[in-house]
């Protein structure tokens, strides 16, 4: 590992800075969406909170968990209203509706941020972390407090990181191995753009489409591969529409909890204090929740025999690393080297 982050290290060295594109944070002024209940002289304040998978997987439970700790410690004067599954907004449409306070939180992936901040690509390079505990690091170190300085020069308040779990590739074409295996599959990617060109350099044809579109581009034959968590394979049924899967552990699936910064700022301080405590407690929960429920939904994959599975060995990740390399390359000038060497030199 130390001698692939010094070739990377050494790849890093001709390096643009960092490019800040900001957004006009003039968020609409119109009034803020607070739905205020006027009961005596108190207000009551309403979160909605906004998200794309289902209620029974790691971001939708700590969602409900949540919504139910915030109700009790504000004794009911926060009401945070959940709407799961996509209902209101696909996870680009989230953060429009997130900054004209029709929503109040989100909680994207990491690649659905890229989006709006080239910088987050860096989170999309791809076999950087070993295991959670490196994640949970870069989170908590300065990685993670950049992100989010980063991200609120574009009106968005980072609250929190939560964990799902690492990506894995399945498809129904053939065993993927080594790195040229994925060639000519056509995979569906989260829009980011690290992510359509690792695809792209090992010869595969990724798309993008939204999570909710996933499983009909899977069995309508517009796409034959996926690459997610076990938890979000499970969950979506992917794995009805594939036939093998290859555990890389190639990128991790986290999610940037964000609310709307104007919001935010005239939520009461007391309240302010409420929602951090919650959300403290619920972060520390999800980490350990989400490892023990991919864990638990590999096994169902595992006992499903639907799967012919193949564990990438240290070697055969190497493998993957070298053959990336000019896409760690391209993306160091374009994210800067401050943000990569944060990820690779990261206290470990
Ligand atoms: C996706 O692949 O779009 C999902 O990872 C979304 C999510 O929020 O887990």
């Amino acid at each position: 590992m130390k001698g692939f982050i010094a070739i990377l290290a050494f790849l890093c060295l001709g390096v643009i800075s960092a490019i800040y594109i900001g957004f006009g944070t003039d968020v609409k002024s119109e009034p803020k969406a607070i739905d205020v209940e006027m009961e005596g002289l108190n207000e009551k304040y309403v979160l909605k909170f906004s998200h794309v998978v289902a209620e029974n997987t790691p971001k939708g439970l700590a969602a409900a968990m949540f919504a139910k700790l915030v109700r009790e410690k504000t004794d009911g004067w926060v009401e945070v209203q959940i709407f799961p599954n996509g209902v209101l907004y696909d996870a680009q449409e989230e953060f429009r509706a997130l900054l004209e306070n029709e929503v109040h939180l989100i909680a994207p992936a990491f690649s659905e941020v890229t989006v709006h901040d080239p910088n987050w690509m860096v989170m999309d390079l791809p076999f950087v972390f070993e295991d959670e505990l490196e994640v949970k690091r870069a989170f908590e170190g300065e990685l993670g407090k950049k992100l989010f300085e980063s991200i609120e020069t574009r009106g968005y308040k980072g609250v929190a990181y939560w964990d799902n779990g690492f990506k894995q590739f399945t498809n129904r074409i053939r065993p993927v191995v080594k790195p040229r295996d994925v060639e000519g599959i056509a995979v569906r990617v989260m829009p980011s753009d690290v992510l359509m060109d690792t695809y792209k350099h090992l010869g595969a044809s990724p798309s993008t489409h939204s999570f909710n579109e996933v499983y009909e581009t899977l069995s309508s034959g517009q796409i034959d591969g996926t690459e997610n968590t076990f938890s979000n394979i499970y969950s979506k049924g992917f794995y009805k529409q594939q036939e093998y899967m290859t555990v890389t552990n190639h990128n991790y699936l986290g999610y940037a909890v964000l609310m709307n910064a104007e919001f935010w700022d005239a939520l009461p301080l007391d309240h302010q204090k409420n929602i951090e405590d919650a959300m403290g407690e619920v972060t520390d929960w999800l980490r350990e929740y989400a490892k023990s429920h991919n864990q638990e939904m590999l096994e169902k994959l595992k006992g499903g025999n639907s799967l012919e599975i193949h564990f990438l060995t240290e070697e055969e990740k190497q493998l993957w690393r070298n053959e990336l390399t000019p896409v760690y390359q391209k993306y160091s000038n374009v994210i800067g080297e401050e943000l990569v060497n944060e990820l690779l030199y990261r206290e470990d």
